[in-house]
């Protein structure tokens, strides 16, 4: 019996110890050229969208009685969305696949997640939650390379819409749920992390960039919540967390990785500006998501990189393949779709060779997307001016 009771109390402290110390897995230091992929707007699998008799006829009536109803659960309603879910579902697994596909071939190290992590509407620390986490990331992105490697992660619209909750879960809960979701060292929604290369240096700033939209503060946004009110009063703080950050750093590479777009073929969120302002005084360069599709801009003499292809891809977010300008240097979109698919970075002391991989969606015998030859990239960009 003593024997028993000893034992088991030292493996209840060596448990205590050990998840205590649980940290984050990052990316392998010292490469002389290191890939990392990527992604973004990709969370689908496992949603469950509200039934249409709640979003038509419930609803309007609980409106009617002036009964509060939770933002998650109006979301959940986005018609939209509703019909999205089961092609969504599809295409993010095979995508998830894809990219699996071109990291292995390319030795993907890691991969950048430019957000909207969980349609529709987050996820928070309840178990419709849990699943929703396993669902979309944990059993999506398991096999070959996803194995290891480390998601470097952002929040999007959709994270926030559950307010604080759903931050503290993707900020403070996922990163002991799963070693791969890094999600900062101090468990807030905005961070900075170096990549380490043998003879470069890469600093990212990841920002909250919800915080920044005043369209998000109306009354009648779902996006509307405390957490989101709060950090809009306080977009000063984020704005001088890159500008500190930047100014500190001696990276050969600095970047900006937010979900929204500065500019873009669909919308313009201006109130990013003094962000942009920061990063072209350092030269470094963006990477967003939020609109469906894969683009290249180049405005502010900065370069926009566009990743938001990962899940349910969306031709007008892309203007449906044309370029209003000549801001846009690549749409992965035609008149009847966008593709699917992501973006690699190999970072050198030499240069950033970014590749758009499209993928051809081949989908129930037809093709939503022809692309000859998938495994190359679809276009190719390089930078070679450092920041500084
Ligand atoms: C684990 O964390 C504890 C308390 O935070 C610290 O004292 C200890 O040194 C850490 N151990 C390791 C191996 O990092
Ligand atoms: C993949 O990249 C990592 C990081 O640079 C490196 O350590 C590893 O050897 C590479 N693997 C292959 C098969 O090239
Ligand atoms: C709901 O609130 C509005 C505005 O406060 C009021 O005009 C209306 O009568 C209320 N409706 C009900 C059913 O209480
Ligand atoms: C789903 O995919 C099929 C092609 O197999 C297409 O005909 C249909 O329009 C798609 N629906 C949506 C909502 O994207
Ligand atoms: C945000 O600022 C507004 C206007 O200054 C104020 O009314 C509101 O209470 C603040 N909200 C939070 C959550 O700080
Ligand atoms: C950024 O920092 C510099 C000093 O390093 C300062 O002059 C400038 O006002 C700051 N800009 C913002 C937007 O905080
Ligand atoms: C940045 O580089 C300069 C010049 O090489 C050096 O003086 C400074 O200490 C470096 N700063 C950091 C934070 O490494
Ligand atoms: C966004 O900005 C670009 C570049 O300034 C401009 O050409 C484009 O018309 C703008 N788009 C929208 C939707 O306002
Ligand atoms: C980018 O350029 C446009 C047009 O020249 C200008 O209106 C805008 O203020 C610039 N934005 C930033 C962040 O400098
Ligand atoms: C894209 O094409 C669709 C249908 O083909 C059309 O309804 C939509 O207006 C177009 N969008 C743009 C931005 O041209
Ligand atoms: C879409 O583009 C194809 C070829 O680029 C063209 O044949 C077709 O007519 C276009 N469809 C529409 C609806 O614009």
């Amino acid at each position: 019996m003593l024997v028993f009771t000893i034992s088991t109390c030292l493996a209840l402290i060596h448990y205590a110890t050990a998840t205590t110390n649980v940290t984050s897995r990052t990316a392998p230091v010292g490469a002389k050229v290191l890939t990392v992929g990527v992604i973004g707007d990709y969370g689908w699998t496992g949603w469950v969208p509200s039934p249409d008799n709640f979003c038509f006829d419930v609803l309007p009536t609980l409106k009617a009685a002036n009964i509060t109803v939770p933002n998650e659960i109006i979301n959940d309603c986005d018609p939209g969305d509703k019909q999205y879910i089961t092609n969504a579902t599809a295409l993010q697994m095979d995508t998830a696949a894809y990219v699996g596909q071109i990291c292995a071939m390319k030795n993907c190290s890691a991969f950048i997640s430019v957000g909207d992590n969980f349609y529709d509407s987050g996820v928070d620390f309840s178990t419709a939650g849990i699943l929703r986490f396993q669902a979309a990331w944990a059993d999506m992105y398991t096999q070959g390379v996803f194995k290891y490697a480390p998601w470097y992660q952002c929040l999007g619209n959709h994270d926030i819409v559950p307010g604080q909750p759903g931050v503290d879960f993707q900020t403070k809960v996922a990163p002991l749920y799963d070693d791969r979701w890094y999600f900062g060292t101090e468990q807030l929604p905005y961070y900075t992390y170096d990549l380490i290369g043998a003879d470069w240096t890469a600093t990212f700033v990841v920002l909250d960039s919800d915080c920044f939209l005043s369209n998000y503060q109306k009354s009648t946004s779902v996006y509307k919540n405390s957490y989101t009110e709060a950090c809009h009063n306080t977009t000063q703080t984020q704005v001088s967390f890159l500008n500190t950050t930047f100014a500190n750093s001696n990276a050969t590479w600095k970047f900006l990785q937010l979900h929204h777009p500065y500019a873009s073929a669909s919308e313009n969120n201006t109130e990013l500006a003094p962000l942009v302002s920061i990063v072209a005084k350092h030269q470094g360069i963006v990477m967003n998501g939020h609109d469906h599709c894969l683009g290249h801009f180049s405005l502010n003499n900065t370069n926009f990189i566009l990743s938001g292809a990962a899940g349910y891809p969306q031709a007008g977010d892309c203007n449906n393949g044309t370029a209003q300008g000549p801001f846009a240097l690549y749409l992965g979109a035609n008149n009847l779709t966008a593709a699917n698919g992501f973006v690699t970075l190999d970072i050198s002391k030499e240069m950033l060779n970014f590749e758009w991989y499209a993928r051809d969606m081949k989908f129930e015998g037809m093709d939503l997307y022809p692309v000859e030859c998938d495994l190359k990239p679809s276009y190719t960009f390089q930078i070679t001016q450092n920041s500084i």
